[in-house]
């Protein structure tokens, strides 16, 4: 019992949980107020120090380069390539033999890489798509299952140069073939298929779709994971692990050595309006940014083997299953499949078998397994587990004591991080330090400095619910859109352009302690199974389908998926809405963007509320749904 934080009632009705005496005395950063302090006054030196501990072919000659706001640069002049502190540094060391990733297919199939053979891997993919003509600062489109061959690709990339796009597995034809056209990409890798829930998903199928509609693939690379039947078509479609024997593929590569500001990678993520924005990361800053919010949060040692249970395709799986943990030196796990399958206690058995003694999931993971009860877990020794994570929604408090107690056996503590696609890492997060309370955020990472305000700026009263600003660069900011500078600054940085605050697109409110409480989206993002999907692209994807002539979502709170999208369609003149025809728009919408886009129903009506400027007002429609007063209707057309 003596090693377990328990919570206090000091502060009246709010339990607070304070770490244990062995998490305090082991932690890399002890004293969060001195540092953090240090942070703010010293930004420039507190991000040069960071930066030091990685290796740069050319030390950088400015750390922040603020010229060109809200265009920031960081570490201008310096010279590295992520891949030469993700790999090439470790081989130098007896790192060079430790596992780089521990991989478990959904069958049960194992594979593990030292990063020795990760590097050799790694530098014959890199050699395969420079036999394609891949060139530095092109976008080669990935679109996979959860296999090792996705962060293979994804690091081939990198090492010469080229930027990546990774699409979500779960993603389908139209989300793909606009992904693909938006970064003109000429190369794509994906596989025949992946294994989920014990089924089969048709990846090539759907590339094949896609590539039909996007005009600019020329060369499509397939990894044979299942071993279904796909259609290839010659010229065009070569396979992964036939490119992989030939003499070409050799294992030496020389890493790309790029500018700090050059371009890692694009990935898409959806907005309030039109079509997904191509967020765009560098591999200075980023390199930097991950391994530092990394190494802090999560405490990184040695010794651990660290399981971040999301997707490579969104930005959790890129910054900390990829990239911070490679550079951090850790064993990472990747699994491929459903967190049930066969069984609910897949993941326990997995922590069991491999000792994984950090675990970075979602709440919405976390709420779909407590579903099953606590036997499954317990039947597990889980004892190897030191720290928890949460990210991509509020965790409700239910489920974070249920994490706490069951999985983490009341030893582990919780960093419950908030950040987004656009961050590249973790903003406001604890340390392992940090007293806790569940359902917060608590407090804001070094160098940063957050604030709740209203439409003008104005610090809200403490507990008053407001939108959150960053106020400050950091080195892992998105650069760009990739494509659209205009919109960059017009989404992020026009609201507050006066403060030349960054408005991160949600609302919070901060207690008296500093602790910051995560709300929700302000604008049309809407946050499923904690996936982010605008309603702009369901909306396009629903009045895709031959029957519907106009459409408008909403997203109503779920039980599991914390949101869920509810549609409301006018059908085109002369059709009559029937049960059959809502079971074939939901089907659309899933073959269109993917089945996490899929809709709970449709409900067929003859008019959408509007502003006289043909706005739909999303919020009206919701108000309904639940309810509740419909507000300032003033501007409502009828
Ligand atoms: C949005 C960003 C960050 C990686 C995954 C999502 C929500 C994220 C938390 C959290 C409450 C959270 C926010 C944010 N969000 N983490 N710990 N608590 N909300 O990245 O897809 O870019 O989504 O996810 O609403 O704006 P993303």
């Amino acid at each position: 019992m003596g090693d377990k934080s328990k919570p206090n009632d000091s502060k009246g009705q709010e339990q607070v949980y304070q770490p244990s005496d062995s998490i305090v005395k082991n932690a890399h950063v002890a004293d969060y107020d001195t540092l953090y302090k240090r942070s703010i006054e010293d930004r420039e030196g507190f991000w040069a120090d960071e930066a030091a501990k990685l290796d740069w072919y050319k030390k950088w000659d400015k750390v922040l380069d603020a010229s060109n706001k809200p265009f920031y640069k960081w570490f201008t002049g310096g010279k590295t390539n992520i891949i030469q502190n993700a790999i090439d540094r470790h081989l130098k060391t007896w790192r060079r033999n430790k596992l780089a990733i521990i991989w478990e297919g959904e069958p049960g199939d194992v594979r593990t890489f030292s990063y020795h053979a990760l590097n050799r891997e790694v530098s014959k993919f890199a050699n395969v798509l420079k036999s394609m003509g891949v060139r530095k600062g092109e976008i080669v489109t990935i679109y996979m299952p959860q296999i090792p061959e996705l962060a293979i690709a994804m690091l081939a990339c990198a090492k010469i140069g080229a930027a990546h796009s990774v699409v979500y597995g779960g993603f389908s034809v139209e989300a793909l073939a606009e992904r693909i056209q938006d970064a003109n990409s000429r190369v794509l890798v994906t596989a025949d298929g992946g294994w989920r829930r014990g089924k089969i998903t048709d990846l090539k199928t759907i590339a094949n779709e896609a590539i039909g509609r996007s005009a600019t693939i020329e060369v499509c690379i397939t990894v044979k994971r299942t071993g279904q039947d796909v259609y290839m078509e010659n010229d065009r479609d070569f396979w992964y692990h036939e490119l992989m024997g030939l003499p070409i593929a050799g294992a030496k590569c020389e890493t790309e050595q790029m500018d700090a500001e050059d371009m890692l990678f694009i990935l898409y993520t959806s907005g309030t309006t039109g079509r997904p924005k191509g967020v765009l990361h560098t591999h200075g800053g980023y390199s930097v940014y991950t391994a530092t919010t990394h190494r802090y949060v999560f405490d990184i040692k040695d010794e651990d083997r660290w399981w971040c249970a999301a997707d490579p395709g969104w930005i959790t799986g890129h910054s900390y299953i990829v990239y911070a943990p490679l550079i951090n030196g850790s064993t990472i796990m990747m699994y491929e499949g459903a967190p049930n399958h066969p069984y609910p206690n897949r993941w326990w058995q997995m922590v069991e078998k491999y000792g994984i003694s950090i675990l970075y999931t979602s709440p919405t993971a976390i709420r779909g397994l407590m579903r099953f009860g606590d036997q499954w877990p317990q039947r597990h020794d889980t004892s190897s587990l030191r720290l928890l994570g949460s990210v991509g929604e509020p965790i409700n408090p239910e489920a974070w004591r249920w994490y706490h107690e069951i999985i983490g056996e009341g030893r582990c503590p919780i960093m419950d991080t908030w950040w987004q696609t656009e961050t590249g890492g973790f903003v406001i997060t604890p340390l392992p330090i940090t007293p806790l309370k569940p359902g917060s955020a608590t407090l804001p990472f070094f160098g940063h400095e957050v604030a709740v305000v209203d439409d003008n700026g104005k610090d809200v009263q403490t507990g008053e619910e407001g939108k959150l600003v960053l106020k400050a660069p950091w080195p892992g900011m998105a650069r760009t859109i990739f494509g659209d500078p205009e919109r960059y600054k017009e989404v992020y940085w026009k609201d507050y352009a006066k403060q030349g605050w960054y408005k991160a697109g949600d609302s919070a409110r901060i207690d008296e302690d500093g602790y910051v409480w995560i709300i929700g989206r302000i604008d049309d993002v809407i946050k499923v199974s904690g996936y982010r999907l605008g309603t702009a692209e369901v909306e396009s994807a629903l009045v895709s389908h031959a029957d519907v002539s106009e459409a408008a979502t909403i997203a109503l709170p779920h039980e599991l998926k914390g949101n869920a999208i509810y549609a409301y369609a006018i059908l085109r003149t002369g059709l009559q809405g029937s049960p059959e025809l809502e079971d074939a728009i939901k089907k659309h919408v899933s073959h269109e963007l993917g089945p996490i886009a899929r809709p709970e129903s449709v409900t067929f009506v003859e008019s959408l509320p509007k502003t006289r400027s043909g706005k739909i007002m999303r919020r009206v429609l919701k108000a309904r749904a639940l309810g509740v007063d419909e507000g300032d209707l003033s501007t409502l057309e009828e």
